[in-house]
């Protein structure tokens, strides 16, 4: 639950995308949230108040002039208990009021009494956002601290293919949360690995190990959600991409090497989650292996490997190196294997887990080795730990 005790004003405007923001009601609930919805009178011809008060358990407010509301205030109160203000879907007719101080309906009224931050999600066909006028309004509203979110580019109600629509109702959640996490390392640059490598055989087959991948995404999408730049290169994996990550795929431990090496500069933290192959195959069969019916059963021991280049000890070896971290899974012996491996790749802090805890799944138990010892955390979902590492890392940089 991300978002326990929030408490959230949700303004609707009218357009087709309005349907979305029932689903986004569902969601932010889900997460433990309080929903308190206002609707414009066009909203309404799309979506009926009755959806939203199932939805949300609560009345919704829908006319300035409603007498059943108490004192008459509706506009001055409900952003007062509310921690953000979310309009979404925003049309190009509320963005243009708002830009202007216009206050001439209920949540216009509301949007303007504020005193909380407001976040909105526009929706409107291409043209409509094109329109200089638009963009106009949208400049003044970013320069006024509002937060835009989206649009998306795609297919639109009307037929026309472009940008306009309303993000979809996951990600303006997924940027609600980010929204609230603080702003940890703001400005600065993070580079991070994650998932396995894949070492050929053969054209089909390879050597390669079971990370998921879930643990370095994690950290790229806590690392985005505190501020930073982030740019993930990563083995083969099936995990989507955190939002506003920049994110590069790779195969082999080589590819990943020289990924690394393109985009180290500037960067102020390097993070190796990673499991990268030690070594890869000395030779590369052009040809698919033939079973030889069973004649000749193939041996590990007769294949012969090279060493691969160990990346995060070469990051932490150039002139000015960003702050690096590394990640050690051991079967056993993890405080000690840990502490060797950081001593060996000269790195302020590696994180240990045991790989029963750390491959796969969706928790995870960490420990911190630096030079003052071991520090463990609670047990808790990879994301929840991602968040606590990137806090220690932005106490590190500002500390170093
Ligand atoms: O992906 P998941 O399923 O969520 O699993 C996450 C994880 C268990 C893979 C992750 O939490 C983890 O522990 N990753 C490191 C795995 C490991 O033991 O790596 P290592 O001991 O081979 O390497 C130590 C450090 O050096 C790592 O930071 C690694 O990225 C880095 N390294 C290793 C070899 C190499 N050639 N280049 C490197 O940069």
């Amino acid at each position: 639950m991300e978002l326990t005790g929030k408490r959230i004003a949700l303004g609707i405007t009218g357009g087709i995308a309005a349907y979305k923001s029932a689903e986004l009601v569902r969601l932010l609930i889900k997460q433990g949230a309080s929903v308190q919805v206002a609707m414009t009178e066009a909203a309404t011809h799309f979506v009926t108040p009755t959806t939203f008060q199932a939805l949300s358990g609560k009345r919704v407010y829908a006319d300035t002039w409603d007498s059943t509301i108490d004192n008459s205030m509706a506009h001055i109160n409900f952003s007062r208990e509310a921690d953000v203000l979310i309009v979404a879907p925003a049309s190009a007719n509320f963005l243009a009021k708002i830009a202007n101080g216009i206050a001439d309906n209920l949540l216009t009224t509301l949007t303007l009494a504020r005193n909380c931050p407001l976040l909105v999600a526009p929706a409107m066909n291409l043209q409509m956002w094109a329109n200089p006028a638009t963009q106009r309004n949208l400049s003044t509203l970013r320069a006024d601290g509002v937060s835009v979110l989206g649009p998306a580019s795609g297919e639109q109600a009307c037929g026309e293919i472009g940008a306009g629509r309303m993000l979809e109702a996951e990600e303006i959640l997924a940027d609600v949360i980010s929204f609230f996490q603080p702003k940890l390392l703001a400005g600065k640059k993070l580079l991070l690995t994650a998932g396995p490598t894949f070492e050929a055989i053969d054209p089909v087959r390879g050597i390669t190990n079971l990370s998921s991948g879930k643990m370095g995404f994690a950290l790229a999408r806590a690392a985005q959600e505190a501020g930073a730049d982030v740019t993930l290169i990563c083995g083969p994996v099936c995990q989507p991409t955190p939002r506003f990550v920049t994110r590069i795929d790779v195969v082999s431990a080589l590819e990943m090497h020289a990924a690394v090496m393109q985009h180290i500069k500037a960067q102020d933290v390097f993070i190796g989650v990673a499991a990268v192959a030690d070594y890869r195959p000395k030779h590369l069969a052009e040809h698919k292996l033939k079973k030889n019916d069973g004649a000749n059963v193939p041996s590990i021991e007769g294949l012969q490997f090279v060493l691969n280049p160990d990346i995060l000890a070469e990051v932490a070896a150039l002139p000015a190196p960003p702050l690096c971290v590394g990640f050690a899974a051991e079967s056993h012996n993890l405080a000690e294997y840990a502490q060797k491996k950081r001593a060996a790749k000269k790195i302020p802090l590696i994180v240990g887990n045991l790989i029963q805890d750390g491959f796969g799944g969706d928790n995870n138990r960490l420990i911190l080795f630096d030079a003052l010892g071991q520090h463990p955390l609670t047990p808790a979902p990879k994301l929840e730990l991602s968040r606590q590492l990137i806090a220690h890392i932005a106490h590190l940089l500002e500390t170093c």
